[in-house]
């Protein structure tokens, strides 16, 4: 891994990447001509295409550097009428505690100020992160990209594109959303840097952002997160149940798309787990197989943290006692694609939550023909749409209105 991460190799690499692509694209087109020929009949060729594309994104960056997919929050800052950006302090250091205390003292992470986007209404004067109205609902975003990458910046990629899909499809719900930048993990060959849990107490320093200097009550609070932001959403939400913390009780639901529950792949126990059987039709294999965001993450925790520990791993079948994890859940849309690679995981954290809360508590929602976090990506037609519909009935049922 990361092989070509130093300078000229870097650059050299890029340029072969980019310039071998006339050569890619037609014959990715030709062996995909026929349906026969793609990853599942029922696949276009557009779609059959475009996995490939987007493999050789997720590929090249296991081999130069992740750097790509980083945004650098100073950059936003200078325009904060162009992206919403706003800052958010850090919480109070006593606001951090249990279990989660605990691994903070080890991998040495202190509470620190983050850079967040408002999506959606403005005041009048053109300004961001006005104080709640009375009973207003927001939608509280937690960003994907394997805890490396990634951001929730509306001029990006990705995330727009979960975040302008809900609030147009639930006008009536949401005015506008927030999304957090929590400092991403790095480590060797790179330095090691915020490993767990620097996301999760970035995550609840926008939290008590919306509730105590916003206003927003938790009751009107939906935390939604994708990919590696899903993850992160349980966490928070474990968190903020089992701490009990005055004034910040968990929010009134959560919206899992394509959550990642299991940083061990602990589901990968023979050729047919989703994780080899999907092969074809997903693109997150580097990502969990490679191991480099479970390092990151565990940092100078024991190892087997990572399989042990129900924030690294919430779906991880190496947990001693699992029942009970999510008692106090609220209610949660788990979104998933047929042909992940984690799939295994999010039906092993579907059937958690169900043994925790009822059936009741969880919508889950698996589109057949979808790979790994298909709301981001505005081409992945007809689930996009199907999907947010979903969603917009669900949150109806979930407020009652
Ligand atoms: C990003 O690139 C810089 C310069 O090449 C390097 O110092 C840094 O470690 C890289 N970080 C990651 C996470 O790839
Ligand atoms: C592989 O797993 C899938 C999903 O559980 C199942 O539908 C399929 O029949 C299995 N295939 C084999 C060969 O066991």
């Amino acid at each position: 891994m990361f092989a070509f991460r130093h300078q000229p190799l870097k650059a050299l690499y890029y340029t072969y990447v980019l310039i071998s692509l006339p050569v890619r694209f037609p014959y990715w087109v030709l062996v995909s001509a026929l349906p026969a020929w793609r990853p599942r009949r029922s696949w276009t060729l557009r779609r059959a295409v475009m996995i490939r594309l987007v493999k050789l994104f997720v590929d090249t960056g296991y081999v130069v550097d992740l750097n790509l997919s980083r945004v650098d929050a100073n950059v936003k800052a200078k325009h904060p009428e162009r992206v919403g950006f706003v800052w958010v302090d850090a919480v109070p250091a006593e606001l951090v505690a249990g279990e989660v205390a605990g691994c903070a003292k080890v991998n040495n992470i202190s509470p620190v100020r983050v850079p967040g986007y408002w999506y959606g209404q403005r005041t009048a004067d053109g300004e961001w992160g006005q104080r709640a109205e009375p009973d207003e609902k927001v939608l509280y975003v937690l960003h994907g990209g394997g805890y490396f990458g990634g951001s929730g910046a509306p001029d990006g990629l990705g995330v727009p594109s979960i975040v302008n899909g809900i609030l147009a499809n639930c006008k009536g719900l949401f005015r506008r959303a927030f999304a957090l930048d929590y400092r991403l993990s790095s480590t060797a060959p790179f330095p090691v840097e915020n490993p767990f849990p620097a996301a999760l107490i970035d995550a609840l320093s926008g939290y008590r952002y919306l509730v105590e200097a916003l206003g927003f009550s938790p009751d009107n609070i939906v935390v939604e997160g994708d990919s590696a932001g899903g993850h992160l959403t349980i966490a928070l939400t474990r968190y903020l149940i089992s701490t009990g913390l005055p004034g910040l009780p968990p929010p009134h639901a959560t919206i899992l798309l394509s959550p990642t529950a299991d940083w061990a792949c602990t589901h990968d126990t023979d050729k047919n787990c989703s994780m080899e059987r999907n092969y074809a039709t997903d693109y997150v294999y580097p990502i969990l197989k490679g191991g480099y965001t479970a390092r990151a993450l565990t940092g100078a925790l024991p190892p087997d943290a990572i399989y042990s520990n129900a924030y690294l791993s919430p779906a991880s079948l190496k947990i001693a006692e699992p029942a009970g994890l999510f008692k106090g859940f609220p209610p949660t849309y788990i979104l998933a694609g047929g042909l992940e690679h984690t799939l295994d995981g999010m039906i092993t954290l579907r059937d958690r939550i169900v043994n925790d809360c009822g059936t009741e508590c969880v919508k889950y929602m698996e589109y057949e023909d979808a790979m790994h976090d298909f709301l981001a990506q505005e081409w992945h037609e007809p689930e996009r749409t199907q999907a947010l519909l979903d969603i917009q009935e669900w949150l109806g049922d979930v407020f009652n209105v």
